[in-house]
């Protein structure tokens, strides 16, 4: 069966919880993508470690770096990838990598976009937002990648409830769990039947 070509690109914080789902899909025989390249600002994290042991190729880029948008868009386009996964990934991507893959980018974002998305909203401030505003529901999206933060068309989305005694760590759980449902699912979408 052929696969599509994806590359994952993780955070600095590099937990890499989706990486992993997206890894254990990926195996599935009947998956239409295949897991080539991981690409990390770092060289140690928990990511880099489930990359390896998966015998995934890690290409270590930093946003940091100046030469950041060439070396990113060399090791993308070495490997010939399809789909560019962002799971973690807090900084934007340069323009002319967005602009390469356009409309094959995706990334998890963890609430229901359009609310809670855009500069700062990453992370527990997400959760703290829809404490806050006294949300019934929250959940994660899928959506391609723009230039702009949390933009571009939803791919996917997953819900659940809020309760009154959730605190921002206890809908963290709760998301992260549909998104390791979700993601795996949004990009055999795509790669299925297109953004
Ligand atoms: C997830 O919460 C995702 O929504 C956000 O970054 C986090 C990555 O977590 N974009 P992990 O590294 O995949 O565990």
């Amino acid at each position: 069966m052929h696969k599509d070509r994806v590359a994952i690109l993780v955070g600095s914080k590099g937990r890499g919880s989706n990486l992993g789902a997206l890894i254990a899909a990926s195996t599935e025989s009947d998956y239409p993508a295949q897991i080539t390249l991981v690409v990390s600002p770092v060289s140690e994290s928990a990511a880099v470690d489930r990359a390896k042991a998966a015998g995934i190729p890690v290409a270590v880029c930093s946003p940091k770096s100046p030469g950041y948008a060439e070396e990113l868009l060399a090791f993308l386009d070495k490997d010939a990838v399809d789909w560019i996964c962002l799971a973690g990934l807090m900084t934007k991507l340069p323009e002319s990598v967005v602009d390469a893959y356009s409309g094959r980018i995706l990334n998890i974002h963890p609430a229901l976009l359009p609310k809670f998305g855009g500069k700062g909203m990453y992370g527990h401030h997400v959760h703290e937002a829809v404490i806050a505003a006294k949300e019934p529901v929250t959940g994660c999206t899928v959506h391609v990648v723009t230039a702009e933060y949390d933009e571009g068309q939803i791919v996917l989305q997953a819900s659940c409830p809020v309760s009154s005694d959730d605190t921002a760590e206890t809908i963290a759980l709760k998301v992260l769990e549909l998104e390791h449902q979700m993601y795996p699912a949004a990009l055999r979408k795509v790669v299925e039947r297109g953004v």
